[in-house]
Order: C-alpha cells, then structure tokens, then sequence
C-alpha cells in the first residue's frame, strides 16, 4: 500500500528526460583546456608510462596533435615545454630560441584559431628541478621574480595567448604584469596558479616533465594542504597583484577549496585537473575497475559543481573525442 508523501523527490528522477531537466550542473565542453607537453626536434613522440593518452612531442607532431584535437572540436590548449638541456638559472625558459617560443611561433602561423596558453615557471629548465633560484639549499624568491617575467615577456612576444605562472614565489604575479606591461603587452590576460598545493598527485607530471626537485620537496613555496585560510590570502593577493583569472590546483582533493573561493573572488576561477587525478582514472580503466567514461564524467561534472569556471584536464581529448558531455 502507498504511503502518503507530500515530498516525493524521487518524481524528478523518473526519466531520463526529467533527470535532464532539472540537473543543476551543465557541463559545457567550451570550458576544457587541453594540456600538452613539447620537446626539441623533429618526429619525436614519447609516451607518458604513467599517463596513458599522452606524450611529449616535437613541434611537428605538436601541430598535428592539435589539428586533429581541433577537429574533435579542442580549441584551447595550456603548452609546457621539456628543453634538450637544463642549467642552474632555467635559461632555456626565457630564450628566444626556447622550445615553446619556437612552438608559439609555429602554432600561430599554422592554427591561429587556437588559444594557447603558456604554463611560466622554471623547474622544467632548471638542473635542480625547482620553480625558483636555489642557493645554499634555499629557493630563493626576489631573485627569481626576473626570471620569471623574462619568461612570460618572451612567451608574450612568441605569441602567447595568456600567460600561467605555476611557481608560487611571492609577487610574481606584479612583476609579470610589470614586464607585460613595459613591453606592450597590457592586454595580455595572466591565469595565475594562485592556490596551488604541494601534492603527490603531481607525480606523473614531473615525470613527463623530468622536472623532480634534485634535493628536497616543494613545500618550501607551494601551499600545505592543511590549510584553506592561506588559499584565500594567497588567490586575493593574486588578484590584487593583476591576475585574471585565478586557479585552485589539484582539484579533487581540494574541492572545498574550490567551493570556498568561488564565493570570495570577482575573477573566473580555474581548476586544474592534474597528472596523478587523470592517472588514477586511466590505471583503474586498464585494471577492469572502473568504468572510465562514468568516472571522468563525474570528475569533470564535480569539478564544476564545486564552482569550477573552467578546468585544464588531460581528460579532454577523451571527453571530446567520445562525445562526452
Ligand atoms: C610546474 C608545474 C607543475 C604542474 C603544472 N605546472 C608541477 C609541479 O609543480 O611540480 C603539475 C601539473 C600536473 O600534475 O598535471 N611548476
């Protein structure tokens, strides 16, 4: 016999259709930045052991890459650069001749319909694996600052669509829109990597990137994940400083971070969906664990309900070339 609810909520689950209706979140595709990762030379394509999908490529194969990511419908991209070789000062990510300078050149001339954004830090460069200057064991911060807004200024002069610090020294943000803005560049969005936490989800990252701190860890400048006040000084610092567009970094772990910002903040927010997030996925998917197009769904959907603006994910070529969303 039926019981007598007045409140059934289960009545807005009845159909697909209805379950349509009232979903509260919509994933719009137009919101996924795709990351990719570019080499020296030519007819180079590296998989990622550790993240199935991707590779490191030469500038060439870059291009293809992403005109055929292009025709799936991928127009934003975030490029990091692996140079040949790496020294104390990370001179390779400020050199004219530099991996992504060169790939910024050539992507401009080929798909200038694409957005691209360039990831600004020097641990990729740099000998000792560290976003930052080191003397005497110590990530030093004002002298880095330079280094850094050399960077953004020569990504801005390949042709750089916007500039994303990922470093965490202090100030960096003022000093890039500084040089930004000496060099002409005063329309140049900067998305800074505002709160961004020292995590093991970084792993496969760093080891597409070869970019594993030589001493120590990076807890030195990148946030504890104990903490959600400091996530709060350190993304309206940012904005006071000049950033555009702020991000929360990794992104499932730090949901309510991602919650708690949305609320406090005028500029969109960012999510980056990192390495060891996209390798869980892709390891459990292999393993016969999970069913790999419900699970990226729902991490991408929960991502934006936690108020996510726009999420960088290597999730996105699947996304769209499956139809996802
Ligand atoms: C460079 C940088 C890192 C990531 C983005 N930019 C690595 C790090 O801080 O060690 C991580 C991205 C990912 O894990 O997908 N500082």
């Amino acid at each position: 016999m039926a019981m007598q609810h007045h409140q059934r909520p289960r009545r807005n689950r009845a159909s697909h259709l209805i379950r349509e209706l009232v979903a509260e979140t919509v994933v719009d595709r137009r919101k996924l930045i795709m990351p990719h990762f570019v080499v020296e030379g030519t007819h180079q394509r590296e998989q990622i052991n550790s993240m199935p999908g991707i590779s490191r490529v030469s500038v060439d194969n870059l291009l293809k890459d992403m005109e055929s990511d292009h025709r799936s419908g991928i127009d934003k991209i975030l490029l990091f650069g692996i140079p040949e070789k790496k020294d104390e000062m990370g001179s390779g990510a400020y050199d004219r001749n530099g991996v992504v300078q060169k790939a910024l050149r050539e992507i401009k001339k080929n798909l200038p319909g694409i957005l691209v954004i360039t990831d600004v830090c020097l641990c990729e460069y740099t000998s000792h694996g560290h976003c930052g200057m080191v003397e005497g064991g110590n990530i030093l911060n004002d002298p880095t600052l330079e280094l850094l807004a050399r960077t953004a200024l020569s990504h801005a002069e390949s042709g750089s669509d916007m500039v994303a610090p990922s470093d965490m020294m202090d100030g960096r943000v003022r000093a890039i829109r500084q040089a930004l803005d000496a060099g002409g560049f005063d329309d140049l969005p900067i998305l800074s990597y505002s709160a961004k936490y020292a995590s093991a989800f970084y792993g496969p990252f760093r080891e597409a990137a070869g970019s594993a701190p030589q001493f120590g860890d990076r807890s030195s400048y990148q946030m504890d994940s104990r903490n959600t006040i400091e996530a709060e000084r350190e993304i309206l610092l940012d904005i006071q400083e000049g950033a555009d567009i702020v991000m929360v970094k990794p992104a499932l772990s730090y949901l309510d971070i991602i919650y708690r910002i949305r609320r406090i903040v005028n500029v969109p927010l960012c999510a980056y969906n990192v390495s060891g997030e996209y390798s869980m996925v892709k390891a459990m998917a292999r393993l016969g664990y999970c069913d790999e197009e419900r699970m990226t769904k729902e991490i991408i959907t929960s991502i934006f309900r936690a108020g996510a603006d726009m999420i960088i994910s290597y999730h996105t070529r699947d996304i769209f070339r499956n139809g996802w969303f």
